[in-house]
């Protein structure tokens, strides 16, 4: 009877990675868990390359558990500094003093223990204990559910705690009797090279015939990337309102979006969405924008312009201008210090404006200089 691919899964892995994996990175070749606990702890979210040289340098200043436990704070940030991602420093440190202080100096062997430790996740734990101690554990970093999505076809972002679990069973289930440091490499090795993110080389993978992905051409689309989440939206009806060659600007205040920027006076409430029949959108802004230009007579006309949408990074912002044009010419720009003014078309291309407001701006500025568009 033909085995199965997940029979046969470690058998082959192994092999793969006894002819084509990694060998001499300079945290193989040894059993001592304080070396494969600070390399790990370096290779979370950081590339073998740029590890490397620090790696060395910590082993230097800090050739053991008990030494490293000793220092002060400040020298174990110090040769941790470029590697990013600082809580691992900090968690790096409290965690050789709880070897120390807890458990003798010695790293605990069995994965359930060793994940008590800061900075010890999971898959971090399994690989200390498998590699330090040939424990059987599973890992499952980001690199090993790519290679397990793709493999096996699993559906769905391994963010979620569902696939999540799924996967560990999945990564569980394959793991060899023996060999448990070359499987675990092999795991890291294939992640890291074939089965990489950007195009994978289906074409030297030990289980390119069996893999579902490459069967039914899901390379690219496997594992399933993070559900986008929906930007909120926001609507926001805004006045141009012209009085001869000047329209009214406000400042914005110091807090929030365009804080201190120059901008034209918004319709407030803002709508949720643009569900507002129109008659009453147009009385409420005839109403404020009788308020806001009363000095300069009654409203003469009011249009709407071409919406814009400009997008921020966790907001999408639609902006409906309005043209309202008063009776009466405003004569000059109020004082300086002011949070209104109304501006001419030199002041305002001299004034601080948010690039939506600004693009508003712009159509309203033919090349003459005036801010004139058809009423
Ligand atoms: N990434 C995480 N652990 C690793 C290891 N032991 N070797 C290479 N890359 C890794």
């Amino acid at each position: 009877m033909p085995q199965s691919l997940t029979e046969t899964f470690a058998e082959r892995l192994i092999a793969w990675q006894a002819e084509h994996g990694r060998h001499d990175l300079p945290w193989q070749n040894t059993r001592d868990a304080y070396r494969i606990w600070l390399s790990e702890i370096m290779l979370q979210q950081t590339q073998v390359a740029t590890v490397i040289p620090y790696y060395a340098r910590f082993l230097e200043r800090f050739p053991d558990v008990a030494a490293l436990a000793a220092a002060p704070q400040d020298d174990v940030m110090a040769l941790w500094a470029g590697l990013g991602y600082y809580s691992r420093a900090r968690n790096l440190h409290r965690c050789a003093q709880v070897v120390v202080a807890e458990h003798g100096g010695r790293f605990p062997s069995d994965p359930e223990t060793l994940a008590t430790l800061p900075g010890i996740g999971r898959s971090t734990a399994a690989a200390i204990a498998a590699f330090a101690y040939d424990a059987h554990a599973a890992i499952l970093d980001g690199n090993v559910k790519r290679v397990l999505a793709r493999v096996f076809g699993i559906e769905g972002f391994p963010g979620t705690p569902k696939i999540e679990r799924e996967m560990w069973a999945l990564a569980e289930s394959l793991l060899p009797e023996r060999d448990l440091p070359a499987y675990t490499q092999g795991m890291m090795d294939l992640g890291a090279t074939l089965c990489g993110r950007g195009k994978p080389r289906c074409e030297a993978c030990p289980f390119d015939s069996d893999c579902a992905a490459h069967a039914t051409g899901r390379e690219r689309t496997l594992p399933t990337s993070k559900p986008k989440k929906a930007q909120p939206e926001r609507y926001v009806d805004v006045l141009v309102i012209r009085a001869g060659e000047r329209v009214l600007f406000e400042r914005r205040p110091d807090s929030g979006i365009w804080g201190g920027l120059w901008s034209l006076p918004e319709l407030t409430p803002p709508l949720d969405a643009r569900e507002d029949d129109d008659a009453s959108l147009r009385d409420r802004i005839g109403a404020r924008a009788s308020t806001l230009g009363a000095a300069h007579g009654v409203v003469r006309s009011m249009v709407p312009l071409l919406g814009l949408t400009h997008v921020f990074t966790h907001f999408k912002l639609h902006l409906r201008p309005w043209l309202v044009t008063m009776a009466q010419s405003a004569e000059s720009s109020a004082a300086t210090g002011s949070q209104q003014a109304w501006m001419n078309a030199g002041e305002v291309a001299g004034a601080g404006l948010p690039s939506p407001i600004r693009k508003i701006a712009d159509a309203l500025a033919p090349d003459d200089g005036q801010l004139s568009l058809p009423a």
